[in-house]
């Protein structure tokens, strides 16, 4: 065997036991990233809703046909805040200010508008069903809504509201 030989066995040899670390080392670590992705896609389980009052007295922006406001249920929506938007005199909607997309809180709308801007990637939903207006990172994300609760009762007359929450 001359020189040659030997250090084109030896490049083998060592070309082998690369592979052989790199998909040993590599196997594991792929299995992790998509086990990972199969734990995103089982969201952590909600608490049943219930239904719950709300006393619109206390919150007079949601009086006026356009107004709204944010407001926290303790023990409601994860803890996260709830918005109120005045659609007509006769609905209100009722949805979660967390933006679906990596949970950022969205912002209420300015006086006489509709759009729900979330300030991390400035997607913009609509105060009047949650759905999104304008998605600026529609290349990366296809998009959610914001969850919408359901409204069961409203009672004009005491100014108050029975919703699924
Ligand atoms: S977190 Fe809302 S757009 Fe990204």
């Amino acid at each position: 065997m001359d020189k040659n030989e030997i250090n084109n066995n030896r490049r083998d040899f060592l070309k082998k036991v690369g592979t052989f670390v790199g998909v040993t080392i590599s196997l594991p670590v792929i299995s992790s990233v998509f086990n990972s992705c199969e734990q995103d896609e089982n969201p952590i389980p909600q608490p049943p809703k219930e239904l719950t009052q709300i006393d619109l007295n206390k919150y007079p922006p949601i009086n006026t046909v356009g107004g709204s406001v944010k407001i926290l249920l303790p023990g409601k929506n994860n803890n996260n805040p709830i918005i109120l938007y005045r659609k007509s005199l006769d609905e209100i909607i009722v949805l979660s200010t967390i933006c679906r997309h990596a949970g950022c809180e969205v912002n209420l709308p300015q006086p006489g508008k509709i759009e729900l801007r979330c300030p991390c990637h400035l997607v913009i939903f609509s105060a009047e069903n949650g759905d999104i207006l304008i998605n600026p990172i529609s290349s990366e994300w296809s998009g959610e809504p914001l969850d919408k609760f359901n409204v069961i009762e409203f009672d004009k007359a005491n100014n108050i509201l029975k919703v699924e929450i």
